[in-house]
Formats: C-alpha cells, structure tokens, sequence
C-alpha cells in the first residue's frame, strides 16, 4: 500500500475516533480548565504539565524521557508466575516497586543507572496523588509522547503500589541469550510476550541509549537519530559491526556500524535470530508498524500484575506525538552491502544513503539531576 494511502487511512481512524469522543459526556475538572471522560483522570493534567515543564524541558527527547521509558520497562516486568509456581514470590510487575524500594532494586544489576531516574522523579511523585506504580507508566508515556513519530501511549490510573520489592533476577540483560530473554519475556506475560512480541518492545531502543554499559563513556545512543521515534535503530543494527576504538569489548556489547553508537549484545542476537531475523526487519522503513505495534505492546507491558478492571482509562491526557521526521536510510557512507543479511525469506529493503561522508553519532547529554 502506497504510504500516502495507508496515512489518510490512519487519518480517517483517527477522525473516527475523535467524533466519537466527541459524543461521550464529558466531566468538568476542579482545574476549571480541562474535561476528562472520567473524574479520576481529571489530577493527570496537573502532574502532565509538571512533568512537561520540569522533567521533560518543556516537552523534549531528551536523556529524562528515554530513561523515563526504561523505567516503565523495569518496574513492570519484574513478574514470575513460574517463581510464584515455586511457592517463592514473583513480584508485583507494574506495581512502583522499582522507586518504592528503590534502596534494594536499583542495586539489581540490570537496573544500573535507574537509581538516577528514580531520584529525578521521586519530587514529582511526592507533589502528587498518584500510586508511584501509575506515575511511573505514565511518565514513561509523557516522555514518549515528545519524540516525533512516537504513538500515543496508554495511561491508566488505579494500579496497587507494592508492598514488597521485586526478587532480583527478573529484568533482561543485554548479554542473555535470545533463549533467555524470550523465555523471561512469556514468564512475565503469561505468554503474550512472544519472540514476535519481543520485537514490538523492543522498539523502544529507538530513542536510547547506554550510560553504563561502557564504563568509560556514557549517553551512547543505540541509532542516528536517539530523539526520533523512527525504525533507524531496526536498520542500523543489521549494518555490519566494524571494529574502531570504543567498539564492542564491554560485557553485553558487540561492535557498531558507527563510531558514537554502541549496539547491545542482545538486540544484535534478536536481529539475527532464524524466529525474529524477518520481524525484525519487516519495521525497517515501517513507521506505522513501529507505532502501533509499540502501542499495542505498552498498553499489556504497564499493567502487568494489575487488574485492567480496577484501572481507569486516562489517555486522553497523553499528548499526540508530532509527526515522524525523515525517512529510513542507509546512514551517510554506508548502503545495502553493509547490511548482514539475517531474514532468509525477503531482502533486505532499498533505502537511500544519507548524504555526506561517514559521521559520527554523537552522545547524549546527561540529565539535569537538579531539574526537579
Ligand atoms: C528485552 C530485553 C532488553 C534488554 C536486554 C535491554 C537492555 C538495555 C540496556 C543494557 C540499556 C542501556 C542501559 C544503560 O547502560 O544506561 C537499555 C536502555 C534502554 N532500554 Fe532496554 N532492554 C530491553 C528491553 C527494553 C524494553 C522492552 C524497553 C521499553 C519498553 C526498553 C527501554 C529502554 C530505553 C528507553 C533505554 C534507554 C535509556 C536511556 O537512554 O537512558 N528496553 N536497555
Ligand atoms: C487522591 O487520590 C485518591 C484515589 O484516586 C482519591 O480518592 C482522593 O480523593 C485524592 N485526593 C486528593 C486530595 O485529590
Ligand atoms: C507495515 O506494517 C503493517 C503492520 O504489520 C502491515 O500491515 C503493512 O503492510 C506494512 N507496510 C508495508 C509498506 O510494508
């Protein structure tokens, strides 16, 4: 289908839908400035604004919004109902364990680095009435809503706040094998969570990077363009890894196309894996996909371990991320010979090469820690 098409046909839903909304009753909010289909989502307005204001540099990409989006990641999937079949507890999944214990989480060690989000949050979290394990998702969702090109993310309110931390020993590192991962991502889901599926949450490394995967350098993105939410990461971590100095050598990195940019081990494996390899490639150039996949698969991740009963709809809240920016591309130097083939049932697409000579990718600054 002609990209054109398909947009105008995500148009017309999205009319569709906005009508509909239209004719729901709306309530008043005590703000005396916004409605909300449902009273409880009515505070969200407040606590969207400061995080925009506050955290997020008045609504950008930056280090605050990608960490916030890690966060959502590792507070949730820290269930087990494999370690619950052993009469051992399993943890809460999306239940804010991850700040409420923060002392013991963040010293797991695939956590690393979280202590930092955690701390830049915890104001927030005190200045509102939300349960940390809501405003932990949600803040994930706000910050996502700034990269161009990202879907609108799912917020809920109404999630349970744990009473205990989650056991160690749940949250993927980079360097599990595929096994491992896939078996810990069904674990956690009950099964949802396919190789496929894995995929789809694995979109997220479009707007990242590592500060502690090299210890000697940090805010190494894992694509071109860390500030857009676009399929360069599904791209360029099929290109060839080459070796130059500060490529690959750290525990859970292999070696990048581009100097500047670090690959995580395990996105490298997925990439090339016989059961993901076609998936994988099947987002390149699919910014659709790359959306509503993603938003399909957040919307299961943030309330693991919750009762989606209980749970109020607020995403109306979230903000419409602005449009994709760009087209998928080789980056500048490289083309189609770079890429390491891994699909064996369609060829890689044709892309066009950045102009210019080969770059490289620059680091992301820290976060303020102070922007609180
Ligand atoms: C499933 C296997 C996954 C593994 C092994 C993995 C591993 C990692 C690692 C090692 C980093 C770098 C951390 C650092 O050194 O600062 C990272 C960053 C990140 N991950 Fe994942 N991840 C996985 C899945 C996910 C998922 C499902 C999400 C979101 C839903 C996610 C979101 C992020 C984000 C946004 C960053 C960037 C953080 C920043 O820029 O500070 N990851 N991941
Ligand atoms: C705080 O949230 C709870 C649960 O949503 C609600 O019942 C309560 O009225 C709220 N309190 C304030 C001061 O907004
Ligand atoms: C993009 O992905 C969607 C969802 O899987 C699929 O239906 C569509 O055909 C894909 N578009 C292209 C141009 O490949």
């Amino acid at each position: 289908m002609a990209l054109k098409t398909l947009l105008s046909l995500v148009s017309v839903v999205a009319a569709l839908q906005g009508a509909n909304a239209a004719l729901t009753r709306r309530v008043a909010c005590p703000d005396g400035k916004n409605t909300a289909t449902n009273a409880a989502c009515c505070q969200l307005f407040a606590v969207r604004d400061d995080l925009q204001e506050n955290l997020f540099h008045g609504g950008q990409c930056t280090a605050e919004a990608h960490e916030a989006l890690r966060l959502t990641f590792h507070d949730a999937i820290a269930i087990s109902p494999a370690l619950e079949a052993q009469g051992k507890f399993g943890g809460g999944g999306a239940d804010g364990s991850i700040a409420i214990f923060s002392d013991i989480e963040t010293n797991f060690h695939p956590n690393i680095g979280l202590d930092e989000v955690v701390e830049m949050q915890k104001p927030f979290i005190a200045r509102h009435n939300l349960s940390v394990a809501d405003f932990i998702q949600f803040a994930g969702a706000i910050g996502v809503s700034n990269c161009a090109g990202a879907p609108q993310l799912s917020a809920f309110v109404g999630r349970k706040d744990a009473t205990q931390p989650a056991p160690d020993g749940l949250v993927p590192e980079p360097f599990h094998t595929p096994d491992q991962i896939f078996d810990r991502l069904a674990d956690a889901s009950q099964g949802e969570f396919d190789p496929i599926l894995t995929v789809w949450l694995l979109t997220a490394h479009t707007v990242a990077a590592a500060n502690d995967v090299d210890p000697t350098r940090s805010g190494l993105p894992f694509d071109s363009t860390p500030e857009l939410w676009d399929t360069q990461f599904f791209v360029e971590t099929q290109l060839r890894g080459t070796s130059f100095p500060g490529s690959g050598g750290n525990q859970g990195e292999v070696e990048s196309a581009l100097a500047g940019e670090l690959r995580l081990q395990s996105d490298h494996t997925i990439a090339r894996d016989s059961r993901t390899a076609c998936e994988w490639q099947s987002f390149v150039g699919n910014q659709t996909k790359a959306q509503q996949m993603f938003q399909f698969v957040f919307h299961d991740l943030s309330i693991l371990g919750q009762d989606i009963n209980q749970l109020v709809d607020c995403t109306e809240v979230v903000p419409i991320p602005a449009p994709p920016v760009g087209q998928a591309h080789f980056p500048a130097g490289l083309t189609h010979a770079d890429i390491e083939q891994a699909c064996a049932d369609t060829p890689f697409p044709t892309l066009p090469t950045a102009p210019g000579p080969k770059t490289s990718v620059a680091s992301i600054p820290k976060p303020n820690v102070n922007s609180s």
